[in-house]
């Protein structure tokens, strides 16, 4: 438990002390780290900040239309980095690299955006657990080991570094966010990629992105896991009709953690099983095959990559 009023003082305070007089960017994904950060600092530095949404061309399905729904109040710069991010992602295989190459390009974007407002101080939502699995060689974060050393910010302003994930929650309600932030599932910053094993191209994200979307709309609401998701994990041979189908394996995976730093896979129902097979192998041409991942962490990361 975090006392929220304190800690809302004591960021508040501290992102104010750090920015000095500079224009602060802050990167917003929309999630409750970036939005309770930018909440913070709307109330710290006021006009001098630019918060900044990059569609990554990896979002989820209708993610960017809603972030200018319910972000637009803050003047916020849409990015539209598509093409950038397949570019720098061709023929990357390598998850650590695919990481890296995706931190990098973000960066690059802030940077970029940032010569626009003359901001140099980048705000980040890094919370602790990003922090331990990045140090500790887990996997990159993007928002910490993805990032580049180099980068030209004056400074990196990080106020939630020591918080976790439910206590970030507790801050975003006692700062009165809306409610759909308050609860919105971890969604990692490298995105959809993470979710394709192997080369990402735009064809594997569309289907990712459709069983994302199947995924959620069945468990989210009757099952509330901490999160849940669905990836490409390889091609198998299926039948469609009377016609074989080399197609793709979709795995679903549905968790319940307090901080992301273990987690439980949900005991689903099978029929709730058998109906996101059926609609995933229906709805999105080129699925052959769906599977539930029944694997706690550890041994297994909760994204695939
Ligand atoms: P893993 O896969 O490491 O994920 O078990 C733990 C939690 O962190 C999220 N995650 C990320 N969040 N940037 C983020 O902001 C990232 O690079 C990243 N990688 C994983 C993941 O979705 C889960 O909630």
């Amino acid at each position: 438990m975090v006392d929220t009023d304190r800690f809302i003082r004591e960021a508040i305070e501290e992102i104010r002390r750090e920015a000095g007089d500079r224009q602060v960017v802050i990167a917003l994904s929309g999630g409750v780290d970036s939005s309770v950060c930018a909440a913070l600092a709307a109330a710290a530095v006021g006009e001098r900040l630019s918060p900044i949404y990059v569609d990554t061309g990896l979002m989820r399905k209708n993610e960017t239309d809603r972030i200018r729904e319910l972000f637009g109040h803050l003047s916020l710069s849409v990015v539209d980095a598509a093409d950038e991010f397949f570019a720098v992602l061709e023929g990357v295989v390598d998850p650590e690299e695919k990481r890296k190459a995706i931190g990098e390009r973000f960066i690059r974007i802030f940077e970029r955006e940032a010569l626009k407002t003359g901001a140099t101080a980048l705000l980040q939502g890094t919370i602790f657990p990003d922090r331990i699995e990045s140090e500790g060689g887990i996997k990159s974060h993007h928002n910490v080991g993805g990032m580049p050393l180099e980068c030209s910010f004056e400074c990196v302003i990080e106020p939630l570094r020591d918080l976790y994930k439910d206590e970030v929650r507790e801050v975003a309600r006692a700062l009165d966010l809306p409610a759909e932030i308050q609860h919105r599932m971890p969604f990692p910053g490298p995105g959809l990629a993470v979710r394709v094993l192997g080369e990402v191209t735009r064809e594997k994200i569309g289907i990712v992105r459709e069983a994302n979307a199947i995924v959620e709309q069945e468990l989210v609401e009757p099952f509330k896991p901490w999160q849940c998701l669905a990836a490409l994990v390889g091609l198998g041979t299926g039948v469609k009709g009377d016609v074989r189908l080399h197609g793709w394996i979709v795995s679903v995976r549905a968790v319940n953690s307090r901080d992301g730093m273990t987690a439980d896979p949900l005991e689903l129902p099978f029929g709730t099983l058998a109906r996101i097979a059926s609609r995933c192998t229906a709805e999105i041409p080129g699925v052959a095959r769906v599977v539930y991942d029944v694997t706690p962490k550890p041994p297994a990361t909760i994204e695939y990559e």
